[in-house]
C-alpha cells in the first residue's frame, strides 16, 4: 500500500507517519510540502521517499493508493476534489475536514464522480479511554444517554511546525475560525456518537479573551439539542493547563470522564477504569492515529469511508450552526445537514463507530 502525504508539518511527522510506519505493509512513496525546511526533515526521515514542493504534482505524477492530506484547513477541500480527479482510491483528510457547508459540496460531487473512498479523520474515537467509554455506552449499563458535557481546555493554540507559519491557527484565512473547528470537532463528533440521535439545534457564544487569538474564538460554549438528550461542549485556548474532562448522565447511570480514568456509576456499583495515557499527554498520539488508519483505512472499508464522510457533513453543518449563533448573541439554530448526508442517514449508513446502539 503506497502512501502519499500532504503536509508534513507537526501532525504528519509526529502523529501520521509513525502510526503509518508500525501498519504492516504500508510503504509511504511521496511527501508534498510547501516549506523547503520540511521537505529536508523528510528527506532526513526517509531517504528513499519521492519529494514534492507541490501538492499539485504530487497528485498529478505519484503513483499512490492512498492519500494523507495533513495541511491546514483552507487547503483541505481543494486537495480533495484534486485527488478524486487523478482517481486516487482512498483519500484521507485531517480536521477539519473542511470548512462550509459549500466546500462539503463540493468534495461529496467529486467523490461521487470518482467512486473514492474519503475518510474524514476521527482519531478521538480510537483512544482507549473514549473507546472504553463507547463501550460502557453499548453495553447498556447504564441506560440511554440524556445529557454529554466534555470540556476541553489548554493554555494557548498548538503552534504549528516553524517552517511554515506557526500562529496559523489564529488566521481565518487559513483556520477558518478558532478553537470550536480547532478542538470542537472532535469533541462533537465525540458527543454525536454517544449521543446516537440526530441534531435539531445549535447555539454558541463565543469570545476572545487573549489579543494573540484575535480575532479568532479562543474560549466557547456550544450547547447541542437532541429529540431526548442535551449535549454541551466547553472549550479554552486560556485555561491554566492542559485538561480534558467530561460526564455523561443516563437514565440509569453516569460516566465521569478524566484526563486518565473514567468513573461508571449506577445504582449499584461503582467501577473505576484507569488509562495508561492521558488524553492531555500530547497533541499527536500516534496509537489512536494507528487503529484509525487499521480499522477502515488501509483496509478500505467502504462503510466506514461513508460514515466518517456524511458525519463530516453533520460536524460541518452543527459548525457552521454554531458560529451563526455566536454572531446573533447565541440563538438557537437548526444545522444545514447537506443533502447527500440525508439521503445517507435515510440509508442508515450513519450508524457511528462512537454510537451506543
Ligand atoms: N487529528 C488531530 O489530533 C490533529 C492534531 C493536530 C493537527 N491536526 C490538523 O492537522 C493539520 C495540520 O496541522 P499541524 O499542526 O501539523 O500544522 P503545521 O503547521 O505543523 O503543518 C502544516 C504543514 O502544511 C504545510 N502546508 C501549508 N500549506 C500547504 C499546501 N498548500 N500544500 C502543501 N503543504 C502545505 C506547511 O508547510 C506545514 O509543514 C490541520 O488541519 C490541523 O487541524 C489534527
Amino acid at each position: 500500500m503506497r502512501v502519499g502525504l500532504i503536509g508534513f508539518g507537526s501532525i504528519a511527522e509526529h502523529g501520521h507517519l509513525p502510526a503509518l510506519q508500525s501498519c504492516p505493509d504500508v510503504e509511504i512513496g511521496a511527501i508534498a510540502d510547501l516549506s523547503a525546511d520540511r521537505l529536508d526533515r523528510a528527506r532526513d526521515l526517509l531517504p528513499a521517499v519521492s519529494l514534492h514542493a507541490s501538492p499539485a504534482e504530487l497528485i498529478e505524477q505519484a503513483q499512490v493508493d492512498v492519500l494523507d492530506i495533513c495541511t491546514p484547513p483552507h487547503t483541505h477541500a481543494e486537495l480533495m476534489v484534486a485527488a478524486c480527479r487523478r482517481g486516487i482510491g482512498t483519500i484521507v483528510s485531517e480536521k477539519p475536514f473542511v470548512l462550509s457547508e459549500e466546500e462539503y459540496a463540493r468534495v461529496a460531487c467529486a467523490r461521487a464522480e470518482s467512486g473514492a473512498r474519503v475518510f474524514s479523520v476521527n482519531n478521538w474515537v480510537h483512544s482507549d479511554l473514549n473507546r472504553r467509554v463507547t463501550d460502557v455506552l453499548r453495553s447498556g449499563m447504564i441506560g440511554k444517554v440524556r445529557r454529554v458535557v466534555l470540556r476541553t481546555g489548554r493554555p494557548d493554540i498548538a503552534l504549528g511546525n516553524g517552517g511554515w507559519q506557526p500562529r496559523w491557527r489564529t488566521d481565518p484565512a487559513y483556520s477558518g475560525g478558532g478553537i470550536i473547528l480547532d478542538h470542537g470537532w472532535h469533541q462533537l463528533y465525540l458527543l454525536l456518537g454517544w449521543i446516537g440521535q440526530d441534531l435539531e439545534s445549535v447555539s454558541a457564544v463565543t469570545r476572545t479573551i487573549d489579543p494573540r487569538h484575535y480575532p479568532v474564538e479562543d474560549d466557547a460554549a456550544v450547547e447541542l439539542c437532541f429529540a431526548s438528550a442535551l449535549g454541551r461542549i466547553e472549550l479554552s485556548w486560556i485555561a491554566e493547563g492542559r485538561s480534558n474532562e467530561g460526564e455523561i448522565e443516563a437514565t440509569h447511570g453516569h460516566i465521569a470522564i478524566f484526563d486518565e480514568r473514567i468513573v461508571v456509576r449506577t445504582a449499584m456499583t461503582e467501577r473505576v477504569f484507569p488509562f495508561a495515557g492521558r488524553l492531555t499527554q500530547s497533541s499527536y498520539h500516534p496509537d489512536w492515529f494507528q487503529k484509525m488508519f487499521e480499522h477502515g483505512i488501509l483496509d478500505k472499508n467502504r462503510e466506514e469511508a461513508d460514515r466518517t464522510f456524511a458525519e463530516a457533513g453533520i460536524l460541518v453543518g452543527a459548525i457552521g450552526a454554531a458560529y451563526r449563533s455566536a454572531r446573533d448573541n447565541g440563538a438557537a439554530y437548526r444545522p444545514r445537514i447537506p443533502a447527500f448526508v440525508q439521503e445517507e442517514s435515510v440509508s442508515g449508513s450513519l450508524r457511528s463507530a462512537s454510537s451506543p446502539s
